[in-house]
């Protein structure tokens, strides 16, 4: 049965969709992740093993979920991951999931690895902007970006620093997915069978990575798988050091992306950091990682008071927010759970999810009996 919009119930639904709508190659590439999957599958198991204990007798009739994060009140407590290649996707990409965020007052993540530019985003795109960096070898790229995002008036910055090297996505390899695509027999039969994602990827503007082209011609007009690219292009040599001099450079709310540990996250205050991700990368860096959720307590514990603390991962139901917001989190994040809305339909599948999401939060947190953010606490959790 072929899907449709309106018989979307839950994010799951939406990933069928975009399975039916995308060529092999470019679904398995979102829905993917390194070795066995194991963080991956852990990362939105992780939210079963707690469970909530409502409260009854509040009145709920009026609440606030707004939450301020990274000095930027959001009307909801979840944003949007910065996630790659969204053209190849649904080719109005990344203006696609901006002006849903813009829609929901919420944060708009931008990849490096973006297929719209920062110039464009920033003209276009009025909710809070946080753009992620990879440090590149080619520190004329690397800074480059960050004086873009200056330019264009972007709010803050997230340091990717789970991707030293590529994670090994062994869907990627058997499928042959790269960056563009390549045209082999195998990836033209896989678009002849999704003749609309195929049409609308070879009529519209010409596939690009808008923040590399014009220093690189991998992932443009070179096909490069995403894990090559992490080796061959980002610099092995980040350390703290490195980390401070971009912050410096940037000079505006800067966030940590990729912190797992309660020593990296006191480091992270350390070098002035506004905020910390907490995240694995999705499951699709080190696998056997452990999962967002599953560290946030301690993370919370050593450092909650001094920095933002963001649960990046797994989120597929608003009672996953509500659990890591009750750990201590600020916001959470994701990435999967709009990309594959934006799939499914671009801009009006993206708010989809999020309408789903923000109606989900608001029913649970009146069936919570919790009329704002921060009436959650760990006292409304057991652990099993
Ligand atoms: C990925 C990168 C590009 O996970 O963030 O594929």
């Amino acid at each position: 049965m072929f899907m449709r919009l309106k018989d979307i119930r839950n994010i799951e639904d939406l990933r069928l969709m975009a399975k039916q709508r995308l060529p092999g190659p470019i679904f398995h590439y979102i829905d993917g992740a390194a070795d066995d999957e194991l963080t991956y599958r852990r990362n939105t198991a992780a939210y079963n093993d707690v469970d909530l204990v409502p409260s009854v007798l509040v009145d709920v009739e009026n609440i606030d979920i707004s939450t301020t994060v990274m000095g930027q009140k959001i009307d909801l407590p979840l944003f949007m991951s910065p996630t790659a290649l969204q053209r190849l996707f649904h080719h109005d990409g990344e203006m696609a999931v901006g002006r849903a965020a813009e829609k929901f007052n919420t944060i708009f993540g931008v990849s490096s690895l973006g297929s719209v530019s920062i110039e464009r985003i920033g003209a276009e795109i009025n909710t809070p902007k946080l753009f992620q960096l990879y440090y590149h070898k080619d520190k004329g790229l690397t800074h480059s970006m960050i004086d873009r995002c200056k330019d264009a008036n972007f709010d803050g910055m997230a340091l990717t620093v789970d991707t030293i090297v590529g994670g090994n996505r062994e869907r990627d390899l058997y499928t042959g997915f790269t960056s563009p695509p390549r045209l082999t027999l195998k990836s033209l039969m896989s678009f002849a069978m999704h003749p609309a994602w195929a049409f609308n990827y070879f009529t519209h503007e010409p596939f690009e990575l808008s923040q590399l082209k014009d220093y690189i011609k991998e992932g443009t007009n070179v096909a490069i798988t995403v894990a090559d690219y992490f080796n061959n292009m980002l610099d092995q040599t980040m350390d703290w050091k490195a980390a401070e001099q971009i912050n410096a450079y940037w000079g505006r709310p800067f966030c940590l992306k990729g912190v797992m540990s309660v020593e990296d996250a006191k480091r992270a205050v350390d070098i002035g950091a506004t905020a910390i991700m907490v995240s694995n990368h999705g499951g699709r860096q080190l696998d056997g990682s452990r999962s967002p959720f599953d560290q946030l307590a301690e993370i919370v514990d050593a450092v909650g008071d001094k920095i933002d603390v963001i649960c990046d991962g797994g989120i597929r139901r608003g009672t996953h927010i509500l659990k890591a917001l009750s750990v201590g989190a600020k916001a959470c994040s994701g990435g999967r759970l709009y990309l594959y809305a934006l799939a499914a339909a671009g801009q009006a599948g993206v708010e989809k999810a999020m309408t789903l999401l923000q109606a989900e939060i608001i029913r649970d947190m009146k069936l919570m009996g919790c009329t704002k953010v921060s009436d959650l606490h760990r006292g409304n959790l057991r652990f099993r």
